[in-house]
C-alpha cells in the first residue's frame, strides 16, 4: 500500500470493536441455523449487481422461501435472478425491473406485489444515489437536490409502503438499510459532500422512524458495508489496486444477521458491518448499547 493508501484506509475505518472484519465470520454467516430466513420473503433494491447482488445471494444461502431483486436495467436484473436461481436450494428468486426513484414504478410495484398476495418479511434498502463529485455550491441544487430525492424521498416511500402492508398480528418486519460510513466521517469522503449529505439525511430519517416503532413491529438497522470495489466504485474512478478492498461477503451476511432477532439490540442504529456482532453485545460497549440511546445515533457531537 502507498502512503496516501494507507492515510486514507486508516482516516476511513473506525474500528469501534477490538476485532475489525474484512470478510463474512462465523457469527453472521449466512448459514448459521439461527439466522435461517426460511418462510420468508426478502425485497431488495438495487440488485442486479454489487453489494445487492450478494445481500441478495446471502439471503438465497440463509434458505428464504422467496429473494425478490430489483433493478433498472432488464437485461442485468433478470441475468442476477438467473444466476442466484441456479445457487438455490429451494428459494425462489424473482427478477423486477423497477426504478426505485420513480414514485409511479413504486407505487406499481407494490400494486403488483399486493394484488398477487405477497407480503414483504424483509426489506433491503441497498440502492443509492451515489452524487456529483464537487463542492455543494459548484454543482447548484439541481444535482443536490436529485441526490437528496433518491437516498431520502425514495428511500422513505419504500419504508411506508412496506411498514404499512398487512403482514398478520405478531408478524415482525426487518428493514435493513445498507448505509456508508461517509454519513459520519465527514474528512474522509470530503470530496463526495452530496453523497455524505444525502445519505446522512435518509439513514437519520430511518433513525426517527425507529425512534417511534417498536423493534417487535420493525427492526430497523443501518449499516456500513466495508468498501468494496463495485460498478459505483468503478464510475467514481476506484481500480481494483486503488484501495484495500473489503469482501463482499461480508456485507451479505451481515444483512442476513440484521434480520434476525439476534440484531435487535442495535434497532435504530448505525453500525459498521466490520465491527464484531459478539463484542458489539457483551462487555463495554453491550453495557453502553444498553444504557445509552444515543450511542451509535445521529445527532450533535460534543453536546
Ligand atoms: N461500494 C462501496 O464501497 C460502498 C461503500 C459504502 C456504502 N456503499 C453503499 O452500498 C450500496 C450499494 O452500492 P454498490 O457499490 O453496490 O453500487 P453499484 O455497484 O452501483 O450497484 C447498484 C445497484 O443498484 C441498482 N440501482 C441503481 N439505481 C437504482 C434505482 N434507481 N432503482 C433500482 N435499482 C437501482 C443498479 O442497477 P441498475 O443500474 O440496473 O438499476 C445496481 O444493480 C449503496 O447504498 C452505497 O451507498 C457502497
Amino acid at each position: 500500500m502507498d502512503s496516501f493508501v494507507d492515510s486514507f484506509m486508516d482516516s476511513f475505518i473506525k474500528k469501534l470493536t477490538k476485532t475489525y472484519h474484512r470478510s463474512v465470520y462465523p457469527a453472521v454467516t449466512p448459514t448459521r441455523p439461527e439466522l435461517s430466513q426460511a418462510g420468508k420473503t426478502v425485497l431488495i433494491t438495487g440488485a442486479s449487481t454489487g453489494i445487492g447482488y450478494h445481500v441478495a445471494k446471502s439471503f438465497v444461502q440463509a434458505k428464504a422461501e422467496k429473494v425478490i431483486i430489483l433493478g433498472r436495467r432488464v437485461d442485468k436484473v433478470k441475468a442476477a435472478a438467473e444466476s442466484l436461481s441456479a445457487e438455490s436450494q429451494g428459494t425462489k428468486v424473482v427478477a423486477i425491473p423497477c426504478d426505485v426513484g420513480s414514485p409511479t414504478a413504486v407505487a406499481e410495484l407494490w400494486g403488483r406485489l399486493a394484488g398477487e398476495g405477497t407480503r414483504i418479511d424483509v426489506l433491503v434498502l441497498n440502492a443509492a444515489n451515489t452524487g456529483i463529485v464537487k463542492p455543494l455550491m459548484e454543482q447548484g441544487l439541481a444535482g443536490v437536490w436529485e441526490a437528496y430525492d433518491f437516498n431520502v424521498r425514495a428511500q422513505f416511500d419504500m419504508t411506508e409502503r412496506f411498514y404499512k402492508q398487512e403482514l398478520g398480528a405478531g408478524i415482525k418486519k426487518y428493514l435493513i438499510h445498507v448505509s456508508t460510513g461517509a454519513v459520519h466521517n465527514f474528512d474522509a469522503t470530503a470530496v463526495m459532500p452530496t453523497y455524505s449529505m444525502t445519505k446522512h439525511a435518509g439513514a437519520l430519517t430511518l433513525q426517527l422512524v425507529a425512534y417511534d416503532i417498536p423493534p417487535e413491529d420493525m427492526q430497523v438497522i443501518i449499516f456500513h458495508p466495508g468498501a468494496i470495489f463495485t460498478e459505483a466504485a468503478e464510475s467514481q474512478g476506484f481500480t481494483k489496486d486503488s484501495l484495500p478492498w473489503e469482501d463482499v461477503s461480508l456485507a451479505g451476511g451481515f444483512a442476513v444477521w440484521a434480520a434476525t432477532p439476534e440484531a435487535e439490540f442495535i434497532h435504530g442504529r448505525f453500525v459498521w458491518a466490520g465491527w464484531d456482532v459478539d463484542e458489539l453485545k457483551t462487555g463495554e460497549l453491550g453495557k453502553r448499547l444498553k444504557e445509552d440511546p444515543n450511542f451509535l445515533k445521529f445527532g450533535v457531537n460534543g453536546i
